[in-house]
């Protein structure tokens, strides 16, 4: 389990999985998102079953007081060169714009440079997705470059910014005591 000021991140429970369906299923929360719904518990269940045997790994997003609000993982590692992408969604709305994101990816980032040695970590994020690119921003996130109409979404053509932040950049803003 890691800990924060605002949230926990622990292991998910086969419990947790009708939250997730929930926050799959809201179009605003998955607006900018790769996949969006319909999410069926069945799909949701397989997904779960599945991450026992992935280079995956998942965490819930929950507060100090024990609310599932949200979750966050790796999506896949490449060893050889110890890079990374990640995926988060705070599916409670009203939890949007409290600080859980950028707390929540902070822990992560702990991790996943201080215990799994990786030397980046990289996500896409949607151009408009203001919220997310600012929470990426407070979390030392550089935007490596744009990739142009990347994706097809509601019929429109998605320009997505590739970000990253690299090991040194992460010592930087966290040195070791
Ligand atoms: C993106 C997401 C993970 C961020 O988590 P969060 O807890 O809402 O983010 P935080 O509160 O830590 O940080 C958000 C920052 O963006 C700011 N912000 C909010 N709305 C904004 C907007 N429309 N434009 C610019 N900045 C905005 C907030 O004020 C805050 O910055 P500040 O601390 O300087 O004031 C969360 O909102 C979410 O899950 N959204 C839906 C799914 C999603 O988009 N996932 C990311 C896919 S790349």
């Amino acid at each position: 389990m890691l800990e924060g000021t605002l949230v926990r991140l622990r292991a998910p429970q086969r419990a947790d999985i009708p939250l997730f369906v929930k926050w799959f299923n809201d179009p605003e929360t998955t607006r900018f998102l790769l996949r969006g719904p319909p999410m069926g518990m069945e799909e949701e269940e397989a997904w779960y079953d599945s991450l026992v045997n992935k280079d995956m790994k998942v965490f819930c997003i929950e507060t100090l007081d024990g609310r599932l609000v949200g979750n966050i993982g790796v999506i896949s590692i490449d060893w050889t060169n110890r890079k990374a992408d990640i995926g988060i969604i705070i599916g409670e709305k009203e939890c949007w714009s409290k600080g859980y994101g950028t707390e929540a990816i902070t822990l992560l980032l702990g991790y996943l440079f201080d215990e799994m040695n990786l030397e980046r970590v990289w996500l896409y994020c949607d151009m408009e997705n203001n919220r997310a690119r600012r929470c990426y921003e407070k979390c030392g996130f550089r935007q490596d470059g744009v990739f142009r109409h990347n994706r097809l979404q509601g019929g429109k053509f998605r320009d997505d910014a590739l970000l990253s932040i690299l090991k040194q950049d992460w010592l930087e803003n966290n040195p070791r005591p």
